[in-house]
């Protein structure tokens, strides 16, 4: 019998014996209703009845209510549905639901703890801080120096994007594109937060796309070792201390000419003499970091170092859900068909940031109704209450999004992929309250805009050129609510040139 057959033999026989001794939960609590917890495994066997973890909270609405108890291994845990709810943890009682699980897995990929990182770091002062210095950049209002920045590189790299699928395709019709796109949107990101032009073929940078998806996956996946943490030294962690390694590489590149930049100092001329170079602090997001250090003493060049690493791998968001919308609209060649006359239309030429392509957006929006994956774990930083249950410090919220985005009460016809559903009878777009993909109020997603405007850009250019088709020797099993595309799963289309 291996190690760990003995111990998981030893935990079970454990498990059962406590199970037979443990009283049962007194009544009167006001502890939302939920099935009763095993020892140490807690819910874990009632959510291993379920195919998924959507399924187990659609059960779990079902069989409790809309906001039920569950044990998580160590982890307390409420699941919430509903607008009200959904308002009371993110916005009324933001400050006291700002915190992240704490998961070991988070700790090894942020470095050895995750309050390194802006994402999964607990609500603070320099939380907020890191969150203000980066919005200014990602959310460029229309007609901004910024937007007409994102706008002009958008553009560049969309054109290049086209003009590569289209090589490519003239030997078959077939092309999985995932890495192609978040190729062009890491570019797009690092042209814009830094500035800089990368290579595309550069080692480091590549390193650092592929090891920000295999990122984006782990953390869109759940792991054993997040709520059981004495699982943990079995575990693998080489995979974790390797991606932020490489990220760490591709980071240490980008930072280290605009230190240099920033401290000014001596290069060697032509002629081998030395020639005084002036400080320069050009705007862009990492000088904007380094000035949060210079005036926060409390801060380190290591935190703003994450906090960027942030905001590029948001490039691995943008490209896994493009995959997703592109599925979701190859399914659904009406509305294809619906965007290419818009853009007809309204965008004559090279479709970009400023058209008006309403349909298009509102056909974004409606993808993101079907893909929008439960909003990141928030956790309750004291004891408080969600709709008069009580809920203790440390219990994690998870959301249950997926309920409200396919409520009938809600939506009219909500299995239908109906773009329009957006659009109001003036022709403006017009987004429900109890529609949240990027969620709401003091951790809210930081970079929806450009997600948005990279994306709108990106699927105009392919639609006006490509009729996209799914692939009928691949097998599609994407379910409802996943963003993330899978480790190493290759999505296919096929893309036919647009024939006028
Ligand atoms: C389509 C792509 C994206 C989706 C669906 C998405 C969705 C989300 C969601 C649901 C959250 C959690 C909000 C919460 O906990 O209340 C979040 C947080 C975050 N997002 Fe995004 N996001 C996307 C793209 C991006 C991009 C492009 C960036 C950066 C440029 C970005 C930066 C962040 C950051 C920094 C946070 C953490 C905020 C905090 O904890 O304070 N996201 N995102």
């Amino acid at each position: 019998m291996s190690l760990i057959t003995s111990i998981l033999a030893l935990f079970t026989a454990l498990i059962a014996l406590a199970h037979l001794f443990k009283p049962k939960k007194e009544s009167g609590t006001t502890e939302a209703p939920g099935p009763r917890p095993w020892p140490i495994v807690g819910n874990l066997p009632y959510i291993g009845k379920f195919h998924d973890l959507i399924e187990a909270f659609k059960n779990l609405k079902q069989e409790y209510g809309s906001v039920a108890s569950i044990k998580l291994g160590v982890h307390n845990a409420v699941v919430i549905c509903g607008l009200s709810n959904f308002r009371e943890v993110l916005i009324e009682k933001g400050n006291l639901f700002d915190a992240r699980a704490a998961f070991k897995r988070y700790d090894l990929l942020f470095g050895g703890d995750k309050n390194n990182s802006l994402a999964f770091a607990d609500g603070s002062d320099s939380h907020s801080k890191h969150r203000n210095a980066i919005a200014f950049h990602t959310f460029a209002k229309n007609g901004s120096n910024n937007f007409e920045n994102l706008e002009n590189i958008t553009s560049q790299h969309v054109y290049s994007l086209v003009e590569n699928m289209k090589s490519q395709l003239q030997s078959d019709q077939k092309l999985d594109a995932k890495f192609l796109f978040a190729e062009t949107i890491a570019t797009i990101f690092v042209k814009y937060f830094t500035n800089q032009d990368v290579d595309p073929c550069d080692e480091v940078f590549q390193n650092m796309i592929s090891s920000f998806d295999a990122v984006f996956q782990e953390v869109n996946e759940g792991c054993i070792g997040d709520v059981l943490p004495f699982l943990m030294p079995f575990i693998n962690k080489s995979e974790f201390v390797e991606l932020t390694r490489k990220v760490r590489a591709f980071s240490n590149q980008c930072f280290d000419p605009v230190i240099r930049q920033r401290v000014g100092g001596e290069v060697l001329d032509q002629n081998n003499n030395k020639q005084k170079i002036q400080p320069v602090k050009e705007s862009n997001v990492i000088n904007d970091l380094l000035e949060t250090v210079e005036n926060n003493p409390e801060m380190t060049l290591e935190h703003v170092i994450f906090a960027f690493e942030d905001i590029i791998g948001g490039h691995s968001a943008v490209s896994n859900s493009l995959i997703r919308i592109i599925l979701e609209l190859a399914k659904n060649p009406e509305v294809q068909k619906n965007i290419r006359e818009e853009i007809r239309e309204h965008a004559a030429g090279f479709p970009t940031m400023s058209d008006r392509l309403t349909y298009l957006e509102a056909s974004i929006w409606e993808a993101f109704r079907f893909i929008s994956s439960p909003i990141v774990p928030h956790v309750a930083t004291q004891d408080t209450t969600i709709n008069d249950y009580t809920v203790k410090k440390d219990t994690v919220v998870f959301f249950n999004n997926l309920d409200m985005n396919f409520s009938p009460e809600l939506w009219e016809s909500p299995d239908k992929f109906l773009p329009e559903r957006f659009i109001t009878s003036d022709g403006r777009i017009s987004k429900p309250d109890y529609f949240l993909p990027f969620s709401s109020g003091k951790r809210s997603c930081l970079g929806y805009k450009m997600a948005i405007n990279v994306t709108k850009v990106i699927l105009a250019n392919l639609l006006q050129n490509f009729e996209i088709e799914i692939d009928p020797s691949s097998n599609y099993t994407m379910e409802r609510g996943v963003i993330a595309v899978g480790k190493n799963k290759s999505l296919p289309f096929v893309y036919k040139p647009v024939v006028e």
